[in-house]
C-alpha cells in the first residue's frame, strides 16, 4: 500500500473515496468544506440522521452531484475536544473495514485535516500507516484462492491542513511504513503453520532480513554449537524433538562499537505441546503462536534495519519446539543452565523461562545497556490482563516508565506489573538451586521472578505477551504486538 501526503483542501482534491471524520454537533474541518463544495448535502445526512458521530461508525455515499470527490465515507469521531490519536486509529480502522468487498482502490484521509485540537502531525501520520495496513492486512500465502473481500485499496492520502506540517506527516509515513513492514514480519511468521514456521525457518527469515538491511549481520548457531555454550537449560525443551533447535543472533550497528548495545530476547518456540506435561487437546493449535516472541523481535530488527537509527541493537532469539517423546525431558529433571545454576524441571510446560535464562545469560556477553525480553510467556498473564496490555515487568522505573510512554505514544497498549523477589518463592527447590514452575497464583509475577534469577545487574524488562500477540476466535491471527512499541522505545534511546 502507497502513502502520501495531501495538502490541498477537500473541497478541490478529487478521489475515489474522501474519509471525513463526523464530530458531534456542528460540521468543522473537512466536513464542512465538503459540505460547502455540495451544496449543503452532507450537513442533511447528519441532520437526518443518516450519518452519526458516533466513533467507529460509518457511513459509504456514491456522492456523483458534483464535488471532487466520487464518494464519501463518513466516519464517527465522537466528541471533537476528545479526539486524539487512538480516536483516530479507531475511526481510519472502522473506515477501512467499511471498504471491505467495495471496489475503491484509491482514497484520502481528511482524519488528520485540521483535527480539533490538533495532533502532533508526526504520529497521526504514522498511526495511520501502521492502522491501514494492520486493517488490510491477510495472510493468503496457503489459500488457493484469495478473500474476496479483502479491501483492494492501494493507495491513501493522508491529508494535512493548511496549518499542517506536511514534513512531519512525510516522516510519520516514511516510520510508519518501516514498522507496519516489520508488524507484517512478524504477523506472517506468527500465523504460518508450526510445519512451516520451525526454528530453521525462523533463522532463514531472519538471515534474508540480515541480507537486505545496511549494519545488519546474522549469525546462526546449531545444536551442536548450543551444546557448546552449555546452555542446559534451553537444551532440554529441545531433546524431545526430531526438528532441529537454533539460537539466531542478529547485529545492527548503527552506532559506533563502543555504544553499548540494547539486547532484545524473543521466545521462539515453534510448537508448544507441554512436553509430557502434556497440554490438553482443546486450542492446541494456538500453540503454533508460541513463538510470537521471536517474530516481535525479529519484526522490530526488520524495522530498524529500514529506518537505521544511530544506535546498536542484538536480538537474541532462542528457538526449537517443545514435543513429548521418548526422549523428551521428564517432570523432575535436573538440568544445568549456562549460567551454572540447576534447575529442576517440575512441569515440561513451563519452557519458555527455560529457553530464556540461557538467552539471557548469553546476551550479557554484549555488555548491553538494557536488555528486553518478549514472550508468550503465561496463560497467568492473559488471565491478569485479557488481550488488551502487553505486560512489563521490570525492577529498573526508567526503564518501565520508558516502555510505558512507548506504548502510550504507538497505541500498542502496555500495564506494568509487580515482580517482587517474593514471587521467586514458591520456586524453591530440595534438590536443585530452583525449580522452573511454582504457584499458578501470580503465575505471570512468578515466571518474571524466575528470569530475573538470571539477569543480575543489567537494566532489564521482561514483556508477557501471551494475551495481546494473537487474536482468537473468528478474526483468528497473529496481531503483529509488540513491535510498534519496540520501535517507537528504540528509536526514543537514539534520542536519549
Ligand atoms: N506458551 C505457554 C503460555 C501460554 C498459554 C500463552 C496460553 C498463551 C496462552 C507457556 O509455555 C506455558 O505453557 N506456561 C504455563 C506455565 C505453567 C506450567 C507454570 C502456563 O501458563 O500454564
Ligand atoms: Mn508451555
Ligand atoms: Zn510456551
Amino acid at each position: 500500500m502507497e502513502f502520501s501526503v495531501k495538502t490541498g483542501s477537500p473541497g478541490s482534491q478529487r478521489t475515489a473515496c474522501a474519509i471525513v471524520p463526523i464530530f458531534e454537533g456542528a460540521l468543522r474541518g473537512a466536513a464542512k468544506e465538503l459540505d460547502a463544495a455540495a451544496g449543503g448535502a452532507l450537513r442533511q445526512l447528519v441532520r437526518g440522521k443518516d450519518a452519526s458521530s458516533k466513533l467507529g461508525s460509518t457511513l459509504l455515499v456514491p456522492h456523483t452531484s458534483g464535488g471532487p470527490a466520487a464518494r464519501w465515507l463518513l466516519v464517527g469521531c465522537g466528541k471533537a475536544d476528545e479526539f486524539d490519536c487512538k480516536r483516530l486509529a479507531t475511526a481510519l480502522n472502522a473506515a477501512l473495514n467499511a471498504l471491505k468487498g467495495s471496489s475503491v482502490r484509491e482514497a484520502i484521509s481528511y482524519l488528520t485535516y485540521e483535527p480539533p485540537g490538533g495532533l502532533d502531525p508526526y504520529y497521526a501520520a504514522r498511526l495511520s500507516v501502521e492502522t491501514a495496513r494492520g486493517a488490510t492486512y491477510r495472510f493468503e500465502e496457503l489459500k488457493s484462492k484469495n478473500d474476496d473481500k479483502k479491501p483492494r485499496i492501494g493507495r491513501i492520502g493522508i491529508a494535512v491542513g493548511a496549518s499542517g506540517d506536511a514534513q512531519e506527516a512525510r516522516r510519520g509515513i516514511r516510520e510508519g511504513t518501516a514498522i507496519a513492514n516489520g508488524a507484517d514480519v512478524a504477523r506472517d511468521l506468527g500465523n504460518r503453520p508450526p510445519n512451516v514456521c520451525t526454528p530453521t525457518h525462523l533463522a532463514d527469515v531472519a538471515r534474508e532480513i540480515g541480507g537486505r538491511c545496511q549494519n545488519m549481520k546474522v549469525e546462526v548457531l546449531s545444536e551442536r554449537e548450543i551444546e557448546k555454550l552449555e546452555m542446559g537449560a534451553f537444551l532440554s525443551v529441545t531433546q524431545g524433538t526430531e526438528e532441529p533447535a537454533r539460537l539466531i543472533v542478529m547485529h545492527y550497528s548503527g552506532a559506533a562499537k563502543d555504544s553499548k548495545p540494547v539486547v532484545l530476547c524473543g521466545k521462539g518456540i515453534t510448537f508448544d505441546t507441554g512436553g509430557i506435561s502434556l497440554k490438553p487437546p482443546p486450542k492446541m493449535d494456538e500453540m503454533k503462536f508460541d513463538m510470537c516472541g521471536a517474530a516481535g523481535v525479529i519484526g522490530a530488527m526488520a524495522a530498524i534495519g529500514e529506518l537505521q537509527p544511530r544506535l546498536n541493537v542484538v536480538a537474541v532469539v532462542p528457538t526449537c519446539e517443545n514435543m513429548p517423546s521418548g526422549r523428551a525431558t521428564r517432570p523432575g529433571d535436573i538440568v544445568r543452565s549456562m549460567s551454572g545454576k540447576t534447575v529442576e524441571i517440575l512441569n515440561t510446560d513451563a519452557e519458555g523461562r527455560l529457553i530464556l535464562c540461557d538467552a539471557l545469560t548469553y546476551a550479557k556477553r554484549f555488555e548491553p545497556r538494557l536488555m528486553i525480553d518478549v514472550a508468550t510467556l503465561t496463560g497467568a498473564c492473559v488471565v491478569a490482563l485479557g488481550h488488551l496490555h502487553t505486560a512489563v515487568f521490570s525492577k529498573d522505573d526508567d526503564l518501565a516508565a520508558g516502555l510505558l510512554e512507548a506504548s502510550r505514544r504507538s497505541l500498542d497498549s502496555a500495564w506494568r506489573m509487580p515482580i517482587d523477589d517474593e514471587y521467586g518463592e514458591s520456586l524453591a527447590s530440595n534438590f536443585a538451586d530452583f525449580a522452573n514452575a511454582g504457584s499458578r497464583e501470580g503465575g505471570a509475577s512468578v515466571a518474571a521472578a524466575f528470569l530475573a534469577k538470571f539477569v543480575d545487574g543489567t537494566p532489564w524488562a521482561h514483556l508477557d505477551i501471551a494475551g495481546v500477540a494473537w487474536r482468537a476466535n473468528a478474526n483468528k491471527g497473529a496481531t503483529g504486538r509488540p513491535v510498534p512499541l519496540l520501535v517507537d522505545f528504540l528509536l526514543h534511546v537514539e534520542d536519549a
